[in-house]
């Protein structure tokens, strides 16, 4: 969602800005502003749209002097994209500048405190209250200004702000929304992603909660929620600036994609070591996996479909019952969880509000916590009792694809791991699983190199105004994620059902000509998702398959078009073939001429609620 860059030191403020707001485009946004003293004055410009618009306001930074700025890319909350709505937000007196993620939930009272006051307000945004309000507190220290205000604010955010008669201060502060400081040869950086500063340094130090920061010429100094001065440990970031860019593709999606057998082998190999599933980053005793009653996994979109996968294949490994809850209801469905149940929370970002909330509910109601996080240090992966990383890297495009994958894989880890210590898989079996699961890059590299076919096939769909995806077990797990991927890059109306449940209501949108997908994979349900294809082609509708090696000769009689995928055991099916489901979607929306890093609406994590 919304992206924050700081900068002050020895350098023009402004491009170092715009190239560190470029680099947090992918998490989504709908306008752009910096805000930069020029020894004077604050000189706020702002822009709805693009960073490009932004940017070409200021002849890419050189029309705006000073070496001490904040910038902003806002994905609109309270208040539609609008010049005005954009960040910096300014108090009345012009004095205060803030940036701001996150969402300040009592604005509306603080508003009616700051209006009764005389304050003018200029926004319909949340943000607005927090400028005027360390405006109200202001006698000349920007910190302890600040400190007051956040002591009246209800809500979530990290906060980038800045005086306009202290030329060489920016002051940041967090509560539930990321933010980290850095320091450079040129100059010190606050930012609320890593990749924004990844030019200048790797060597970062991730705020918590209650921490404030203030940047100066000299450094930056960190104070705890009583404004007490603390040390915090550095941390280095040991990814490179170019897993950051395109390095020759022409979009992330494709290129993450492309890097799938990569991170799914990073991901599997170090954790599998003479024979043995190695999880040596948990610690979850073997008395507490056999007195579990029962597992949750909670997640959002794409990481939700993981755990639709999990909960398959757990259940069949352990004899476990599992349930899979949408982060968003969880929260509110007055969860049965206890001190045996193992909550596992899925996200790529680790920022994702909805999940967070779940996760604290859950260790409310006394659950353990185990997540799957790929970024590291997020606030998910801080919370959590145990954390399993998916090294999968940076994800810049808004469609997940390669953190999906590393999500599967680990959870492939988990469930043979579970089912080892309860022995309800015998050792051959284990074998076997251990096995096969090292074969899946091998096979995913093998199924990118067929890419030509699929995008073959998108060229004969791209213009179907809907696509159904239909699949059993496995199988509708992934025609959930496949139709998902289809929709948010292409804006085709897409939806998935269980193949067995069209009959009961959505068959009667099937008419001559309408394309199903019909994921047929799963070996042990391939003839009742045949009958289910044969029901659609009744109605005329266009079949397009995917199937494996085995299943190719029967799918084959009754499909107008097929995709192949390798055998593998059934456990690791959806890891082979999302992959089709990946290409076919990105395919379409590259013949249709869609934003495809950059999807309307979208945003790479979604850190409100
Ligand atoms: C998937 O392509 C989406 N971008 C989205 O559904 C995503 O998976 C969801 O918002 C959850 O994000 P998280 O994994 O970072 O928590």
């Amino acid at each position: 969602m919304c992206g924050i860059v700081g900068y002050i030191g020895s350098e023009q403020a402004a491009p170092i800005l715009l190239e560190g707001l470029k680099m947090l485009e992918y998490r989504g946004y709908d306008s752009a502003g910096v805000s930069v003293h020029d020894g004077c004055r604050l000189n706020v410009i702002k822009a709805k749209g693009r960073l490009q618009a932004l940017s070409d306001m200021i002849d890419g930074g050189k029309a705006v002097c000073g070496a001490c700025g904040i910038g902003h890319t806002r994905w609109a909350t309270h208040g539609k994209p609008s010049d005005e709505n954009s960040h910096p937000q300014v108090s009345n007196s012009g004095n205060i500048a803030v940036v701001h993620n996150g969402i300040i939930e009592n604005y509306l009272q603080l508003k009616d405190f700051l209006s009764s006051r005389g304050v003018k307000f200029h926004s319909e945004t949340d943000t607005e209250v927090v400028a005027q309000l360390v405006d109200y507190y202001y006698e000349g220290d920007l910190l302890k200004a600040v400190h007051k205000a956040i002591d009246r604010i209800e809500g979530s955010y990290a906060l980038g702000i800045m005086a306009a008669d202290q030329p060489d201060k920016i002051v940041g502060v967090r509560k539930d929304s990321p933010l980290i400081v850095a320091c450079s040869e040129n100059g010190n950086f606050l930012a609320s992603d890593v990749t924004a500063v990844l030019k200048h340094t790797r060597d970062v130090i991730y705020l918590d909660d209650g921490n404030y920061a203030v940047l100066s010429l000299k450094g930056v100094e960190i104070y705890d929620s009583f404004l007490r001065p603390i040390d915090k440990k550095i941390s280095h970031v040991d990814w490179d600036i170019s897993s950051a860019e395109k390095g020759g593709y022409e979009h992330f999606m494709f290129k993450e994609i492309m890097e799938q057998p990569e991170v799914i082998r990073k991901t599997i190999a170090p954790r599998i070591r003479n024979k043995k599933i190695v999880l040596d980053e948990i610690n979850l005793s073997s008395d507490f996996i056999k007195s579990l009653s029962k597992i949750y996994i909670v997640a959002c979109g794409s990481s939700y479909h993981v755990g639709m996968v999990a909960k398959y294949n757990i259940e069949k490994l352990t004899r476990k019952p599992v349930e899979v809850a949408l982060a968003s209801e969880f929260r509110y469905c007055s969860p049965i969880v206890d001190n045996k149940t193992l909550v596992v929370c899925i996200s790529q970002s680790g920022t994702t509000a909805d999940t967070i909330a779940a996760l604290r509910e859950a260790k409310r109601l006394g659950g353990r916590v185990l997540s799957i996080v790929n970024v590291v240090g997020s606030t998910i992966a801080k919370e959590s009792d145990d954390v399993i990383y998916t090294w999968a890297g940076p994800e810049i495009a808004v469609a997940t694809t390669k953190a999906y994958s590393t999500q599967l894989a680990v959870t492939y880890l988990l469930g043979i791991y579970l089912a080892d210590c309860l022995g309800t898989i015998d050792k051959d079996e284990y074998e076997r699983f251990l096995n096969e699961i090292m074969t899946i890059p091998d096979k995913v590299e093998s199924i990118l190199k067929g890419k030509g076919h699929i995008q073959y096939l998108a060229s004969l769909y791209f213009n179907n105004q809907d696509i159904f995806f239909i699949g059993r077990n496995i199988d509708y797990a992934l025609s959930l994620e496949g139709s998902l991927k289809l929709k948010e890059i292409s804006y085709i109306h897409s939806e998935a059902y269980a193949a067995g449940e069209l009959k009961h209501g959505t068959i009667s949108l099937v008419e001559d000509g309408t394309l199903v997908i019909a994921v047929a994979t799963y070996q042990k349900l391939l003839e009742k998702t045949i009958s289910n294809i044969v029901e659609v082609k009744a109605r005329d509708a266009q079949v397009l398959s995917l199937t494996t090696e085995s299943g190719k000769p029967l799918v084959g009689q009754v499909s107008d078009n097929m995709i192949v995928i390798p055998d593998i055991d059934e456990l690791f099916l959806p890891s082979l073939a999302v992959v089709p489901l990946q290409l076919f979607a990105y395919y379409v929306a590259l013949m249709r001429g869609c934003d495809i890093d950059k999807p309307r609406n979208l945003a790479k994590s979604v850190t409100v609620e």
